[in-house]
């Protein structure tokens, strides 16, 4: 653990861009990054755009996919991940309109979206580095409790864990929360080349403490990373509490 949730927004941001920056992307042979979304993430995301604004890193030749987006949320709704990432992220940086990847909740074929996805990771040789978060229940992206640990990208319904924490963006009103995802799979982050979890605050306790002293199991589908060879867990003080 780190000393503060600031200092986990600062250790990640400089991982991210010291990835970015020692692998020298180029358009031919762009830097991939996995992204997530949640309030875990934005003092990252700000991080990263007090380094761009200072010219220490570009995301010109950067793609980046998205781990997930609520089904039946138009782009513009400000509770959609598209407008998360946009509002929070994508606006304030360099990247190329044609680099940002998000998973479409609005298509009639959901189906064909999320194999496209796959599909498109994979004429990119993979993902570099998957920054994530992790749900209270231990979720990973909307890999839910009971989610294969070799899923690939698919839609999920949510399960009242989920739909109770993220009703405090609906206006505290769980009826009002989408029931269904599109996420990628927990197979499909075990592929990532390194995945970087953040959690910060006593509500991921448990989740940080199936993540590490737990068993391998689907109920936590955070404690997959314990099968991959290249992932971090960045926590502040108060989700250890539980270690
Ligand atoms: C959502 C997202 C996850 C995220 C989780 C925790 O369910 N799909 O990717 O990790 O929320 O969010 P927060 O960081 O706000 O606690």
């Amino acid at each position: 653990p780190l000393n503060s949730c600031d200092d986990v927004a600062l250790w990640s941001a400089k991982r991210i861009i010291n990835k970015i920056n020692t692998f020298q992307p180029t358009p031919e042979k762009p830097f991939v990054l996995g992204l997530p979304t949640g309030g875990t993430p934005l003092k990252t995301y700000k991080k990263l755009i007090e380094f761009y604004n200072k010219g220490i890193v570009s995301f010109k030749n950067v793609v980046t996919f998205n781990m997930d987006e609520y089904v039946g949320l138009e782009k513009d709704n400000p509770q959609s991940y598209h407008y998360f990432m946009h509002h929070n992220f994508f606006s304030k940086i360099d990247i190329l309109p044609e680099n940002i990847n998000l998973l479409d909740g609005m298509s009639k074929n959901h189906e064909e979206v999320c194999l496209n996805y796959e599909k498109k990771i994979k004429s990119y040789g993979g993902i570099h580095l998957f920054l994530g978060g992790v749900g209270t229940d231990g979720h990973i992206a909307f890999n839910e409790p009971t989610s294969s640990l070799s899923s690939r990208t698919r839609i999920k319904t949510l399960t009242e864990e989920t739909l109770i924490a993220n009703s405090r963006f609906f206006e505290n009103d769980i009826n009002k929360v989408p029931k269904y995802a599109l996420t990628i799979g927990v197979g499909t982050l075990l592929d990532a080349e390194e995945v970087m979890i953040l959690a910060t605050g006593m509500n991921k306790a448990h989740a940080v403490h199936a993540a590490v002293e737990g068993s391998v199991n689907h109920l936590w589908t955070v404690s997959a990373l314990q099968l991959h060879k290249k992932s971090i867990l960045v926590c502040d003080p108060e989700a250890t509490i539980e270690l």
